[in-house]
């Protein structure tokens, strides 16, 4: 966004906010009988309604000028083309290749992947197939019962979300667990548990160097070799990495490591190998059915005129709210348990992505991006902050992401039914709600109705006012499977790559994350050092010396 906030697209749509900004959605939707139809958009099962969002045709269009003058034609054809588009890293993000099942080339510095990438899918098949059938046997002949997948952003994310999302389709006898966090209680946790003799642990690390994965994968390894003995480890564990090198070092045979590349993004990576959970789980049909709901969406983004293509509408309908309304953060509600953790999905997709303070060629950003992601399943955040984005001044704009059909288990179909139809109507109810508010006008007949007058009526009333106008967006799945997942996924990747070449931002790189990393490799030895610590400032220097004073005094544990 270095200078295209200086464009005389950006100045139009700022002019058009002005002119707009007194219209109430209430009245859009009164003078536009079609609303929903002019600002709805579907495909294959997955309907976009972005029609609750203070907008009219005319912002659209402008905001459409705005991603033509950012180039997003070309930057998408260079992202497709296998262009080094991550420029800090010299990198192709080429993600839309490993959900390519149509046959045709996508190249790297000229170079065709998609015979890499079938093999690798091919290796993938032949694991899930030998481990859902028993086949492969730990190492006293059991057959596997419990994955435990131990990976960290982008390695545990989007296979964890897709696992919880896709349960109806797991292999019965067969679960998955992942574990992330270097907290050791995260481990302990699941291996709690866990029988090691029926357990596989799948090490997801692109770099295979992440502290945290490393750590959590030495402590799993000791764990099998403590009850089953060092030769267990070729039967308990496999890899996915980019860095065979340090997979080897590990201890992991080269029959035992799943590949990808360096084109692959940590946090665009789960349609390669690292979906190896969530392939082994729901089996690698669905899981091509998961590639091929992705790949519907991709070929929807490159063929659907700008005006009607859905990556594009969300992704400008987001940076309307944001750089022209002022909203700087974002909710995910999904209206579905299975979906509990799409937000956290999400926020490393959006955040990691398009949380820059530069522009791609270097220069300050000159206004805010990203916004900030939150969200939990509905109905819970109802009763927890929705009362926030109704009535606090702040705009918080929303995304509503509700499923049509619920999955049977133990409830009868009724039960599920009736469950069902009280989740969508709050769901409805929520975003018609956020568009509608409740005037003053129709606050007072309502506490008139029930009896009320006089100052204890014009007490009560300004809190039961609602402002309404604020913007939200419902996705709409008719059920949740894993077609309609990878359609949903990478809907938002495209967003935020839309959102990123308007912002000017390289959304594939994430040096933020380094300056922590590199923090926490100097401190870690003065936690244990006997010199008191003064490389820091007066608080780090504190906490520190207050951590090692306490394990000091209470040493006798650890022997
Ligand atoms: O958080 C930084 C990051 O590099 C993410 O981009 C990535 O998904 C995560 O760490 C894990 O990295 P790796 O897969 O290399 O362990």
């Amino acid at each position: 966004m270095a200078s295209l906030s200086k464009t005389s697209q950006w100045q139009a749509l700022s002019a058009h906010r002005d002119e707009i900004s007194a219209v109430h959605m209430r009245d859009l939707f009164d003078r536009e009988p079609e609303r929903f139809k002019n600002f709805s958009l579907e495909l294959d099962g997955l309907l976009f309604d972005y029609s609750k969002n203070p907008v009219t045709g005319q912002t659209l269009s402008l905001l459409v000028d705005l991603a033509r003058t950012a180039g997003l034609e070309g930057w998408r054809e260079r992202m497709f083309a296998g262009e080094a588009i991550n420029t800090t890293e010299n990198r192709a993000a080429l993600h839309p290749a490993l959900r390519n099942r149509s046959g045709k080339p996508f190249t790297v510095a000229g170079k065709d992947v998609m015979s890499e990438i079938n093999r690798e899918l091919d290796n993938i098949r032949a694991f899930t197939v030998s481990v859902r059938s028993g086949i492969w046997k730990g190492a006293n002949g059991q057959p596997i019962c419990d994955i435990v997948n131990i990976g960290i952003g982008g390695s545990d994310l989007g296979p964890g979300m897709a696992c919880q999302a896709l349960a109806h389709y797991g292999k019965a006898g067969l679960d998955c667990h992942f574990v992330s966090n270097v907290d050791g209680a995260h481990l302990d946790g699941v291996l709690a548990r866990l029988n090691p003799q029926t357990t596989l642990f799948i090490i997801a690390s692109k770099t295979f160097t992440t502290h945290e994965t490393m750590l959590n994968a030495n402590s799993a390894r000791d764990w099998i070799v403590t009850s089953l003995g060092e030769d267990a480890v070729e039967k308990h564990f496999v890899a996915v990495s980019t860095n065979r090198e340090k997979v080897a070092e590990f201890g992991i045979s080269a029959s035992n490591i799943f590949g990808f590349w360096d084109w692959v993004g940590g946090r665009y990576s789960i349609w390669s190998a690292i979906g190896l959970s969530l392939a082994t789980y729901i089996g690698m049909d669905k899981f091509e059915d998961f590639l091929a709901g992705a790949e519907a969406m991709d070929n929807h983004f490159i063929q659907a005129p700008l005006e009607r293509n859905m990556p594009v509408m969300l992704g400008l309908i987001g940076i309307w709210n944001n750089n022209f309304l002022g909203a700087s953060s974002l909710a995910i509600l999904p209206y579905s348990q299975a979906l509990a953790r799409f937000p956290a999905y999400l926020q490393q997709l959006e955040m990691e992505s398009n949380g820059k303070a530069v522009a791609r060629d270097g220069t300050a950003l000159d206004g805010h991006c990203v916004p900030t992601l939150f969200g939990e399943p509905g109905t819970n955040g109802q009763h927890a902050f929705m009362q926030a984005i109704h009535q606090a001044e702040r705009l918080i704009p929303v995304d509503f992401i509700v499923v049509a059909e619920a999955h049977e288990n133990v409830l009868t179909p009724h039960q599920h039914f009736q469950h069902q139809q009280v989740l969508v109507a709050n769901a409805f109810a929520q975003s018609e709600a956020l568009m509608r508010g409740k005037t003053a006008r129709e606050v007072r007949s309502e506490l008139e109705a029930q009896g009320l007058c006089g100052s204890e009526l014009e007490k009560l009333l300004p809190h039961k006012v609602f402002p309404g106008n604020r913007p939200s967006n419902t996705i709409l799945l008719e059920r949740l499977e894993p077609r309609t997942l990878g359609m949903l996924i990478a809907l938002y990747e495209h967003k935020t790559f839309v959102q990123g070449i308007i912002w000017g931002i390289n959304s594939f790189d994430q040096w933020g994350v380094e300056l922590g990393k590199h923090l926490a490799a100097e401190i870690l030895p003065e936690l244990s050092s006997d010199a008191a610590s003064h490389n820091h400032n007066s608080s780090t220097n504190a906490l520190i010396e207050r951590f090692k004073a306490y394990h000091r005094d209470n040493s006798s544990h650890r022997t």
